[in-house]
Parts: structure tokens; C-alpha cells; sequence
């Protein structure tokens, strides 16, 4: 794993490489394409709950009493991937954060300014201790940044602590790594790889192409 510093963490993995020859090739379809996801999600997903808070429990194995690390159920965490791509994590986010509440992000790029354009935001307030909130945001793509600073905005806008925070891709461009963390001191960013540029049409090179048509066999 490289660290680029210390909130922002690119997996760099022999299994992941692998998966993403998959990935990025073109001539994957879509079956290939979402189970070669799946199996990077899984690392994904472990390193970015690492860091949820956890609490002791005692338990009985059939030999003795030992004392066990179990997620604090008094914190809430909420996975909020961004539509449509971003559900390509969820199904895995929620296997392994079965308790987490999924609170979908509907925006799409608007194809000229490369804006994020709103149209869904599941729940308008959040009503818990907001230090006790922790927020995991999927989106497969961190190309621009901008549906990333917008999306983690609505959360600091809804009292979540910017620590509290983590943004999970699969690629990421460095332009977009740069504007988050230049944004956001505080938010955690888990990526599997570092890609070379954007493209002038807000992609990511080399990339994988468009993630939803990739995911959702929509071709142009
Ligand atoms: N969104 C995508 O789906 N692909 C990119 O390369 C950039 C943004």
C-alpha cells in the first residue's frame, strides 16, 4: 500500500493489478467487469473500515471467557454511494457493514461544465450525535473531484464531522486526489490505483471508460 499521506492511501495490490487488467480491458463484458470490481471492493472496503470505532465484548468460547473487538453499535455508519456507478460497491459494503444505512446520492456530470447536477439526496438532515456519524462515500471514479467535494459538502452540511469522512474509488486521477484532499484536510480518501491524467472531457486515463455503461452494459 502506498500512503501518500496520511489520510489518503492507494492500495497498490498484486490482486488488485490483476482485477484491473479486467477492468480497463475494453473487451471485458459486463459479467467480467462487475466480479473483477467485486473482488477489489472487498480490499476496499476492509481498509476503509479500519479506522470505525470499535468496543470490547466478552465472549464465550466453548473452552473460556475471552474478550472479543466488536463495532460500536452506539456509532452510525452510513454508506452513501453515488448513483449510478457507485452501486456497483454497495452490495459488498453492505455484506461487510450488514448494520450501515445506505443513503444514495443521485447526481450526474453535466457533460459541458463537468459540474455535479443533483437530483436525489435520501436524507435531508441527520438527527444522532453527528461526532458518532461516519460516513463511507462510493464512487468507482474520483476523475475530477467534483461530484466528490460536493457530495462530502451535503455531509459537513448535515453536521458530520470532516473526520469522520471517507471517499472510496477504485481509480483515481491525480487531479482529483489533489482538489479533495486540498478541500477537505480532514477526509479520509481509499483508492485502489493512481491513474495518469484526466482526459479534456473530465475522464480518466488510462482509465476504464464510463463506469455506469461499463457497469450497466449502456453503451452510447
Ligand atoms: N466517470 C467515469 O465513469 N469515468 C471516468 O473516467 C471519469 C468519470
Amino acid at each position: 500500500m502506498e500512503v501518500l499521506s496520511k489520510n489518503i492511501k492507494i492500495l497498490n495490490h498484486p490482486i488488485i493489478d490483476n482485477n484491473l487488467a479486467i477492468i480497463r480491458d475494453k473487451n471485458s463484458d459486463c459479467e467480467r467487469f462487475k466480479n473483477a470490481v467485486k473482488r477489489i471492493t472487498y480490499m476496499l472496503i476492509y481498509e476503509a473500515a479500519k479506522e470505525l470505532p470499535t468496543i470490547e465484548k466478552i465472549v464465550e468460547t466453548p473452552l473460556e471467557k475471552t474478550t472479543c473487538r466488536v463495532f460500536d453499535n452506539s456509532a452510525q455508519v452510513v454508506i452513501a454511494p453515488i448513483l449510478r456507478a457507485g452501486m456497483i460497491f454497495c452490495e459488498v459494503a453492505q455484506e461487510l457493514l450488514p448494520f450501515a444505512n445506505v443513503h444514495h446520492i443521485g447526481m450526474y456530470r453535466d457533460e459541458t461544465t463537468l459540474e455535479p447536477v443533483w437530483y436525489y439526496d435520501k436524507r435531508k438532515e441527520i438527527k444522532q450525535n453527528k461526532e458518532k456519524v461516519f460516513v463511507i462515500i462510493l464512487d468507482p471514479m474520483l476523475a475530477t473531484g467534483n461530484s466528490a467535494v460536493d457530495t462530502i459538502k451535503n455531509f459537513i452540511s448535515k453536521g458530520v464531522p470532516e473526520k469522520n469522512i471517507t471517499f472510496v474509488s477504485l481509480i483515481s486521477s491525480p487531479e482529483g486526489i489533489k482538489k479533495v484532499s486540498e478541500t477537505f484536510k480532514d477526509v479520509k480518501i481509499i483508492t485502489s490505483t493512481l491513474d495518469r491524467t484526466l482526459n479534456n472531457k473530465g475522464y480518466i486515463l488510462p482509465g476504464l471508460g464510463d463506469a455506469g455503461d461499463r457497469i450497466y452494459n449502456t453503451p452510447d
